[in-house]
């Protein structure tokens, strides 16, 4: 009997779960941390507080097993994030998130002045504001002595990894999102760390997901309560880790994930490129690529609603008047782009906004409108996928929002997909704990660990009307944004 940890290193939270090893989770466990908006458009977070949550966290995981039989540990993570250590390996600042919009500038320098075509022949992609080279410029340029202290850079999983094994590491599919990555030929840029002015030992060293990059330091295993032969795996970006949780892997395999942001994730065998560079083309955890569209504030949308502006956390309770019948027919619209946006309109000075609303709009409608104005964006993506030629027929659905029945309808019908929902709604910390497994030789490879452990329990079938009905309610919010553009511009 062994027993493997997934870590889902998130924004609002790290949420732990314990599998054994056939993939039975054993216990889940959450520890929230605090989010820092310190400007408007600015997410921050204490690496610190990411640490101190997982010690405490894998703590009560296991305290009711026999911890000596831990085995390995997979991480999926916060994509993006800036984490900048310095020469003692101290953490130099707050890490800057994968949603904080301070980049304009250095946005408009990497894509106007060094230019798409440079940065996509580099990286495979063009600069967005959360990516993390330009948060890197910005540092130089507003924080030039702590972009002097610096002497590693990670993302925020690796920096968990770092402290649980005292090794600088990445894997391939989290440092895609960095725009310091050569992704078709998995490795860094010297190009783009030439733009960033980072020298290539700043750089910690790359590893598939897979890959076990050590085992516990003798100071962390103490801190956790379990042995110094743990094996950590690289792991992966939190989508990464999800697509692997729900089994999202081979040739064009899709998963939309409804958390902080939304996510739709085509895998695929071979590299490839959006040509209009809308979706990101990354490496996959399994060995292979994938292109993403990501929204800034998905699930979050809809937690701000109903928490900021009704104060309440009875979302089920806001959401019972929206019966069947109301749906695409809501004159009121949503546009979700409370943080600004990254997939496809890569704009981060757009602002969420209603409209549409009468006299007899209700409190129903501005709740349904929050959950419809989500589909569409993602919608957006799903467009970009479409118009590469890439047959998408079904899609896997995972992600805090994707536990509600209504959402799960509104998307299906919006996006014109049956939705498969995967038994284990733990997408990135499940896959994280898969990752481990392979690593430990459990399985062969995460192909076969996901044909062995991912079960779908239930399908969200589209209907026919509902979908037409939509399609129209689509062809609306499609109209708001290029109209609005000019003024959240002004
Ligand atoms: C993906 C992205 C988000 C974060 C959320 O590009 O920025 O999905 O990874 O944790």
């Amino acid at each position: 009997m062994r027993y493997f940890i997934g870590i889902d290193l998130g924004t609002s939270a790290v949420k732990l779960l314990l599998t054994d090893g056939k993939g039975a989770i054993v216990n889940t466990v959450t520890k929230d941390y605090p989010l820092f908006f310190p400007q408007p458009g600015w997410s921050e977070q204490e690496p610190e507080d990411w640490w101190s949550a997982v010690t405490a966290g894998v703590k009560e995981l296991t305290a009711g097993v026999d911890a000596s039989l831990v085995a390995g540990i997979g991480c999926g993570g916060q994509m993006h994030g800036l984490v900048a250590l310095d020469a003692s390996d101290r953490v130099i600042r707050p890490a800057i998130l994968w949603n904080d919009g301070r980049t304009v500038k250095e946005v408009d320098y990497l894509n106007g002045t060094v230019g798409r075509d440079k940065l996509s022949a580099y990286t495979a992609n063009i600069a967005f504001a959360g990516f993390t080279a330009p948060k890197l410029l910005w540092m130089r340029a507003n924080e030039p002595e702590n972009f002097a202290r610096i002497s590693k850079i990670m993302l925020p999983k690796d920096f968990i990894n770092y402290r649980l094994t005292g090794v600088h590491c990445c894997d391939y599919s989290d440092a895609s999102g960095m725009l310091l990555l050569d992704v078709a030929n998995r490795r860094w840029s010297q190009e783009m760390l030439d733009i960033c002015g980072i020298s290539m030992d700043k750089m910690p060293a790359l590893y598939e997901s897979y890959d076990v990059v050590g085992t516990l330091t003798g100071e962390a295993a103490a801190l956790l309560g379990l042995p110094e032969t743990v094996k950590v795996v690289a792991g992966a970006g939190d989508n990464a880790a999800a697509a692997v949780g729900t089994g999202t892997v081979g040739d064009g395999a899709c998963n939309i994930s409804l958390g902080t942001s939304g996510t739709v994730f085509i895998s695929s065998d071979r590299f490839g490129v959006d040509p209009s560079n809308a979706l990101h083309a990354f490496a996959h955890a399994d060995g292979h690529y994938h292109l993403m569209g990501c929204m800034l504030s998905a699930a979050s949308c809809n937690k701000w609603f109903c928490e900021e502006i009704l104060k309440t956390e009875d979302y089920a309770g806001e959401q019972k008047d929206i019966t069947e019948d109301r749906l695409g027919r809501n004159r009121v619209l949503f546009l979700p782009y409370l943080m600004g946006e990254r997939s496809p309109i890569n704009d981060s000075e757009a602002r969420a906004c209603f409209l549409g609303m009468s006299m007899d709009s209700s409190r129903a409608d501005f709740v349904q409108a929050v959950l419809e104005g989500v589909a569409f964006a993602l919608r957006d993506s799903l467009e970009v996928a479409r118009s590469l030629g890439i047959p998408i027929t079904r899609s896997k659905l995972c992600g805090g929002g994707a536990r509600s029945p209504l959402w799960q309808k509104i998307l299906a019908n919006v996006l014109d997909l049956p939705l498969d929902l995967p038994q284990t709604e733990e997408g990135p910390g499940y896959g994280g704990a898969m990752l481990a497994m392979v690593g430990c030789g459990v399985y062969p490879s995460v192909e076969d660990c996901c044909a062995a452990l991912v079960r779908t329990k239930a399908t969200v079938e589209p209907d026919k009307e509902l979908t037409a009905r939509y399609a129209e309610r689509y062809a609306a919010f499609r109209r708001v944004y290029p109209a609005l553009r000019p003024l959240f511009h002004s």
